[in-house]
């Protein structure tokens, strides 16, 4: 087998705290074809090293404090990548050119990130986990016509070395709407594909559900405080 074939990832989580109540790590890895350098925080990506865009990005939601590392940061994940590099190859000579392993994706799962309302802006979640090596390609369609502008997080490692990667698109949900995320990998033959149907279960009038459910549930409380009343009086009078 040449060097060339072989597709070794590397991972070093380089600092974890374990046991504690929040684990903060650096994962930087790399393949013959990919490689990663990403800072996260309980799992959630704070910064990754985006090597198209040669800079680092921090893909932080809008309703946290902004935060930045020092400067110097995306070089660093660049002379890391070098590193890697080197050692996969020094790995690959040590193992003799021992073919990899590799794991197709043990589970995909499409659902919603909110509850589904006719109309009203949601994202869709591809998720997929168990595959070795990274990463994965996710494609999305939209009643067979394919969907472009979706956005894919970095491998990240699951505790057996394997990887996950979440993948999202922006949609608005109408009726009858039929969506699909693709998964591609190097070890399957052919997509891995789910399927995600907008269906009539959707909500269409807001807020009426948890309303109805919050008085029936009021109504059935003062009944019974009602009815406490009354077996306590009654208990009294007998006394
Ligand atoms: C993912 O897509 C890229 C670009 O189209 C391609 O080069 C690569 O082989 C794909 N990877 C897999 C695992 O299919």
């Amino acid at each position: 087998m040449k060097m060339k074939e072989l597709l070794l990832f590397l991972a070093c989580v380089l600092s974890v705290s374990a046991d504690a109540l929040h684990s903060d790590a650096h994962i930087n890895g790399c393949s013959d074809s990919d490689g990663e350098d990403v800072y996260t925080l309980d799992g959630e990506e704070v910064a990754y090293a985006d090597f198209n865009k040669k800079e680092e990005i921090y893909p932080q939601p809008p309703f946290i404090d902004p935060m930045t590392y020092q400067e110097g940061t995306y070089d660093t994940a660049v002379a890391d990548q070098q590193t890697c590099r080197v050692t996969m190859k020094n790995v690959g000579k040590g193992m003799k050119d021992y073919p990899p392993e590799q794991d197709v994706p043990s589970a995909v799962m499409i659902y919603t990130r909110d509850e589904v309302e006719f109309g009203v802006l949601n994202t869709l979640i591809c998720h997929v986990t168990g595959f070795y090596p990274a990463p994965v390609n996710v494609s999305w369609t939209k009643n067979g016509q394919k969907v472009t502008g979706s956005s894919i997080n970095v491998p990240y490692p699951n505790k057996d070395g394997t990887f996950k990667q979440t993948s999202r698109l922006q949609f608005t949900p109408q009726l009858g709407d039929i969506y699909s995320c693709a998964v591609q990998h190097l070890a399957l033959t052919q997509p891995l594909t789910k399927i995600y149907e907008v269906d009539s279960s959707a909500r269409s009038d807001p807020g009426v559900g948890p309303s109805v459910f919050c008085g029936v549930g009021l109504t059935l409380g003062l009944l019974g405080v009602a009815a406490g009343t009354f077996f306590l009086i009654k208990g009294n009078e007998c006394s």
